[in-house]
């Protein structure tokens, strides 16, 4: 339970207070209560001795006093309490309470301790209880005359006089103390409030400044411990405002920097939970929104990411290094670089830097596959030229048949060579960006119909079927001529190829929004759905053997495309297997 600071300042007030009060009051009262004592028997002393002063004026000259019992009731009625008057054999000749009749019944005093007292030491005190009087009282008792011989005289007070002073004195002083408590309550709350109320003004300003709110300051200007913690507080909260607003500003930018990071970084607790992921690997491994808290394994759905964080983490090696292939969202190798973070010895996290080398290596492919099918492909013509060559030096040269046949072969091959090598440089100068084309307003039909001119003599042999299909005022394009030119030969070029004796080609031009269009179609072998995705890549040909037969580079389609796209165009195909196919593209016109 909370006892607030308030209640506790006047708790310990007031039994402070009360504490003091207590005994103070028991101090007071036993203290005063013997002085009324001492008082009383004094002043009873006094009238005594007074009074035994005034019975031996009265006594005779046998040392004798004659009315005994008025005397007692004058003195007894002027001090306003008891008198007795004791013949020295003990017998009560006056008392102010008693008339002569009772007196005589009244029993011999001798043996009472104050007349005992008195004969012994010449002055007797005595409390007790009278059976005459039915009270407590405090006897004093001298004795008189001449040699003190003529009696005694003894005067008594109630004991209840004294009891009634007392309680009186207890009743006022209760009272005075209860008003001096009623009061310190008052002031105890007022000073409990007092100091209460700074540091309770405190508490509250922490309390905001815990949620964020920096905005309020201590109103206490006291110069005191609690002034300067009010001061403390300020300065505090203006330290944290400042500290916070830095750590704010070092988080946008590193926010900043995560977001524009091209690579992907995750960063994981101790225990592998996920504190941070960048938008780059969100992107990368399609992780919702929410991965926070989340284990690596759970948050990407791919195991050898949380093999790699398990692995930091248990041997807080200080890289690890591996390359991993993921299937979902799409096929990628990554690289994945992870860090253990360790501060002070001890570990808390981890790093993983994720790098998407897929394109890295696909085209590490691609120049492999490239040097390898080059290679393949000069081989085949070399070889061919370097065995007939043999062939004829080994004397075959003198054989008037086969010479021309050798020679022949030999030069077809080294045709094909030089086909090879030009398709090579073109494609590699255009991929380059080295080719210099100059877009110009160009024409297409002249283009078109020069050739369809180189080709003729292949045409007229297979007895294909040719037929253009173009607007009379087909807009010019912005092309460059000679390239445009080299587009158009390599299709028709293939469509003469793959084309069946007899088969029929079909070239159409049209318009497109803004854009010309050009299809080629034939009905020819057409080509198997499988390879159409990778139709347009360098040397990649349905069938290799038929193509290079047909005197094929297999890199025509891999031209054309580079071509069109330096057009700002694109380029497609359609096909049918056994059916035919249709290559378009598109060039912006004029
Ligand atoms: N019109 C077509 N009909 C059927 N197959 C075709 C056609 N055009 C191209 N191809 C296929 O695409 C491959 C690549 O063509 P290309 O790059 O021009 O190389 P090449 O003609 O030297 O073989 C060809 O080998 C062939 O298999
Ligand atoms: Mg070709």
């Amino acid at each position: 339970m909370k006892i607030k600071l308030h209640w506790k300042l006047m708790f310990i007030f007031c039994s402070a207070v009360m504490l003091g009060l207590v005994v103070g009051y028991f101090y007071l009262t036993s203290h005063l209560t013997a002085y009324l004592e001492a008082n009383l028997q004094n002043n009873l002393k006094r009238q005594l001795l007074l009074s035994k002063d005034f019975l031996e004026s009265q006594l005779n000259i046998s040392n004798h006093l004659a009315n005994a019992d008025s005397i007692a009731d004058r003195i007894g009625d002027k001090l306003r309490l008891r008198a007795t008057i004791i013949a020295n054999d003990g017998t009560v000749i006056g008392d102010t309470d008693l008339n002569a009749a009772e007196l005589k019944a009244v029993e011999n005093h001798l043996n009472r301790p104050e007349i005992q007292e008195a004969i012994s030491k010449g002055f007797g005190v005595s409390k007790r209880y009278s059976y005459t009087i039915k009270k407590y009282l405090l006897y004093m008792a001298v004795p008189f005359g001449r040699e003190h011989t003529a009696g005694f005289i003894r005067l008594a007070v109630p004991l209840s006089d004294i009891e009634l002073l007392e309680q009186r004195l207890q009743k006022t002083t209760g009272i005075a103390f209860l008003l001096i408590l009623l009061f310190s309550v008052i002031i105890a709350s007022l000073i409990s409030f007092i100091i209460s109320r700074p540091l309770v003004e405190m508490a509250a300003i922490a309390r905001v400044m815990a949620k964020g709110d920096f905005s309020r300051k201590p109103s206490i200007y006291s110069k005191d411990e609690i002034g300067d913690l009010a001061m403390a507080l300020s300065y505090m909260s203006d330290e944290i405002k400042g500290k916070i607003e830095r750590i704010k500003q070092e988080g946008v930018k590193l926010d900043a920097v995560l977001a524009s990071m091209f690579e992907g970084i995750m960063v994981v607790d101790e225990k592998g939970i996920i504190l941070l992921i960048n938008p780059s690997l969100r992107k990368l491994l399609f992780i919702d929104s929410d991965s926070q808290g989340k284990t690596p394994v759970e948050a990407t759905r791919v195991t050898q990411v949380q093999d790699i964080t398990d692995k930091i983490l248990q041997s807080k090696q200080s890289l690890i290094s591996e390359e991993i292939s993921i299937s979902r969202p799409a096929e990628k190798i990554l690289a994945v670089n992870g860090v253990p973070i360790i501060r002070n010895n001890t570990l808390e996290g981890a790093v993983l830097v994720f790098h998407d080398i897929t394109e890295l290596r696909r085209l590490e492919r691609v120049r492999q596959d490239f040097v390898a099918n080059v290679s393949h492909e000069l081989r085949t013509p070399i070889a061919s030229i370097k065995g007939y060559a043999e062939t004829l030096l080994d004397g075959a040269i003198d054989d008037k048949d086969n010479v021309k046949e050798f020679i022949g072969i030999i030069h077809q091959d080294s045709n094909r060579l030089a086909n090879l090598i030009d398709d090579l440089l073109d494609l590699a100068r255009i991929e380059s960006g080295k080719l210099k084309m100059i877009f110009t307003p160009t024409d297409i039909k002249p283009i078109l119909d020069s050739c369809l001119g180189v080709l003729d003599k292949s045409i007229k042999a297979k007895r294909l079927f040719v037929s253009v299909d173009m607007p009379k005022n087909l807009p010019h394009v912005l092309a460059d001529e000679k390239r445009l030119s080299q587009v158009f030969l390599n299709l028709l070029d293939n469509a003469v190829k793959y084309t069946p004796d007899a088969g029929s080609i079909r070239v159409s031009v049209c318009v497109n929004d803004k854009l010309v269009q050009a299809d080629i179609s034939d009905t020819g072998i057409g080509i198997p759905e499988k390879d159409l995705p990778r139709i347009f890549e360098r040397f990649y040909r349905v069938d290799k053997a038929r193509s290079r037969e047909i005197g094929g580079t297999g890199l025509g389609l891999s031209i054309v495309k580079h071509i069109v796209l330096s057009h700002n165009g694109q380029v497609w195909v359609k096909s049918e297997l056994g059916r035919g196919s249709t290559f378009s593209f598109t060039i912006p016109q004029v």
